[in-house]
């Protein structure tokens, strides 16, 4: 695939937002949940029914993070570290859940995380995702890693790429030039990958990238004929072997290639005179993912970042690393002016509060999204959606808040951080 040059659309009207008129649904309807799908009531739900269909490496590689998974453990724990104080006798009735964000308006303050590999998990997974999330109004970020070529998944809605990029400028350039034709808005530039990570789960259950196949994948696509027939065989027969499809300007290589580590290039080379390389070439908002520290949300501030969005990758890299709840009001103390937007454990429109109160603009959730496209495709991404939309506008009420902008630390007190057990979703 050969890839323009040209930089598309205007970027004044993408930075004003105003290219496409957006979805905005301020106050959710009930979600319409039709038939075996209303057996989820809560985005937990969906991580119990995903780990029956799916075989146990994608599963894991899903539900898993580095090394003791502690990280993955302490997102969820952080939320439990605060109390809610609401008010009452407050005329709610006319709250919303809508948000705006780089300008452009939103259903909630919520969207879908980059999630890497997403078709071999759902059947043409990233597709799901952007549909699902444009339904339902929201934001989606497509993963470099992803299978699908980003022009398709813009074109189903997604309107964020996310890139992972070694530190060569030609690659940088060409990638953010392939992007920015395909007419995407936000650009993020994800910071805490400079090597792999060490996932012994995936080691154990035998899942790895690329995939080599061997007894034990026949073995676990045979015991989960769901995932088989409608996910993996699908995919072959109707679109062929997957390509790493955007971590490039050009095509990549197919999901079994051995030379995948090869072809990453040096990531670990990958330093803030890239940040500011990407600044001056990428017209639109631009994110960086993965800060943890104030000291480099100020840099990325510095070298033009517009939004941060603090994550220590769902627990997938960095073992041990804070959760960005934990380091979230030290950051907005620094940053007032900062878009703050934050990732890692968020499953209930009471994390979303919390995060809201603490100085996060938005939030981003991955896993439970990624488990709703495998169960149900786009149909149950945007239910799914609507689910946590429909959370956040009830626990509105219950917080006595009509705009989501009237959170602050005066709702909170420290809580006892007794919940929840479990460890991704
Ligand atoms: C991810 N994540 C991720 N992040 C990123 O910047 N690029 C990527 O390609 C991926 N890929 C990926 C795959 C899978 C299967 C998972 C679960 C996660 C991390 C993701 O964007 C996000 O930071 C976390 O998933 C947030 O944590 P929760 O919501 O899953 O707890």
């Amino acid at each position: 695939m050969s890839i323009s040059a040209a930089e598309g659309g205007d970027p004044s009207a993408q930075r004003a937002g105003i290219a496409e008129s957006p979805v905005v649904r301020s106050a959710p309807r009930e979600p319409r949940v039709p038939g075996r799908t209303m057996r989820y009531l809560a985005l937990d739900d969906l991580e119990r029914a995903a780990r029956r269909r799916l075989p146990r490496m994608i599963y894991g590689f899903i539900a898993g993070g580095a090394e003791t998974e502690s990280s993955v453990r302490a997102n969820r724990a952080s939320f439990g570290r605060h109390a809610l104080v609401p008010r009452v006798l407050i005329d709610s009735s006319a709250r919303s859940t809508a948000v705006t964000l780089f300008g452009r308006s939103y259903a909630a303050p919520f969207g879908i995380a980059p999630l890497g590999a997403a078709a071999l998990c759902a059947y043409r997974g990233d597709l799901a995702l952007a549909r699902g999330a444009a339904e339902a109004g929201l934001p989606m970020i497509l993963s470099a890693t992803s299978l699908i070529p980003l022009e398709q998944v813009r074109a189903a809605g997604g309107g964020w790429f996310q890139a992972y990029l070694p530190g060569d400028p030609a690659r940088i350039e060409a990638l953010v030039a392939r992007a920015a034709a395909a007419g995407y808005e936000t650009l993020v530039l994800t910071a805490d990958v400079p090597v792999p990570a060490n996932r012994e789960n995936n080691l154990r259950n035998g899942f790895s990238l690329p995939v080599v196949p061997g007894l034990r994948l026949y073995w676990e696509a045979l015991t989960h004929p769901g995932w088989l027939l409608g996910t993996l065989l699908r995919t072959l027969v109707r679109h062929g072997m997957p390509h790493f499809e955007n971590m490039d300007a050009v095509r990549g290589p197919p999901i079994l290639s051995r030379n995948l580590v090869r072809e990453l290039g040096a990531r670990d080379r990958l330093s803030w005179e890239h940040l500011q390389l990407m600044r001056r070439r990428w017209k639109g908002p631009l994110v960086v993912k993965g800060i943890l520290s104030v000291e480099d949300a100020v840099r990325a501030r510095d070298c033009g970042a517009d939004g941060l969005i603090l994550s220590n990758h769902g627990g997938r890299q960095l073992d041990g690393a804070v959760s960005p709840l934990q380091v979230l009001p030290q950051i907005a103390a620094r940053l007032p002016d900062t878009v703050l937007m934050l990732d890692g454990g968020v499953r209930r429109g009471t994390d979303v509060l919390k995060a809201l109160a603490l100085g996060a603009r938005f939030v981003f959730l991955g896993r439970p999204f990624l488990y709703a496209a495998a169960l149900g495709g786009a149909t149950l991404v945007q239910q799914a959606a609507q689910l946590l939309q429909q959370e956040i506008y009830r626990d509105m009420a219950l917080m006595g808040v009509n705009d989501l902008a009237e959170l602050g630390p005066a709702h909170l007190l420290p809580g006892a951080g007794a919940w929840p057990a479990g460890r991704g979703a």
